[in-house]
C-alpha cells in the first residue's frame, strides 16, 4: 500500500455539535494523521467552487447553503492508502446506507447534513488539498 493524502472536511452540522474531537480520534484511530488543519467559514463562491462538479445536481444549490451555514473543519490527513482508508471510516454518503461505527452513522443527521466529506480518487485529493492548502501548511 502506497502513503496518501486526502483531503477531509468536518462540516457544519458536525462542528455545531462541538464534534470535531471525536471525528479526529476515529481518524487516528484508523492509522490516518492529521497533517494540516484550519477551521473556517467558507464563503459562497468558495463553496460553489468546491463543489463545482456538482453543479448540474439537484442538491447543488442546497448543499452549498448547508456548507456555508456553519464553520467547518478542512484537513490534509496522510496514511496508508488514506484515500480508501477515509471512505472507510466515514461510511456511506447516506447515513441510512453507512455501515455500524462509521462516523456517517453515529453522527450523520442527513445526506446533506452528513458530517464528514473525503475526496474519491488520487487527483480529485491533490486537487481538494491545494484547493485550502499551500505546500508549507501541511506538515507530514
Ligand atoms: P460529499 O462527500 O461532501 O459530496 C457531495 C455532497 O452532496 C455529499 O457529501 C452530500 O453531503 C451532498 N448531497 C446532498 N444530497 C445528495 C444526494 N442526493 N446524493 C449525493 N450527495 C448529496
Amino acid at each position: 500500500m502506497a502513503m496518501q493524502r486526502t483531503l477531509s472536511i468536518i462540516k457544519p452540522d458536525a462542528t455545531r455539535r462541538n464534534l470535531t474531537g471525536e471525528i479526529n480520534a476515529r481518524f487516528e484511530k484508523a492509522g490516518l494523521r492529521i497533517v494540516a488543519q484550519r477551521r473556517i467559514q467558507l464563503s459562497r463562491a468558495q463553496a460553489e467552487a468546491f463543489y463545482a462538479v456538482h453543479k448540474e445536481r439537484p442538491f447543488y444549490n442546497d448543499l452549498c447553503n448547508f456548507m456555508t451555514s456553519g464553520p467547518v473543519v478542512v484537513q490534509a490527513l496522510e496514511g496508508e492508502d488514506a484515500i480508501a482508508q477515509n471512505r472507510k471510516v466515514m461510511g456511506a454518503t447516506n447515513p441510512a446506507e453507512a455501515e455500524a461505527g462509521t462516523i456517517r452513522k453515529d453522527f450523520a443527521e442527513s445526506i446533506e447534513a452528513n458530517s464528514v466529506h473525503g475526496s474519491d480518487a488520487p487527483e480529485t485529493a491533490a486537487q481538494e488539498i491545494a484547493f485550502f492548502f499551500a505546500g508549507v501548511d501541511i506538515v507530514g
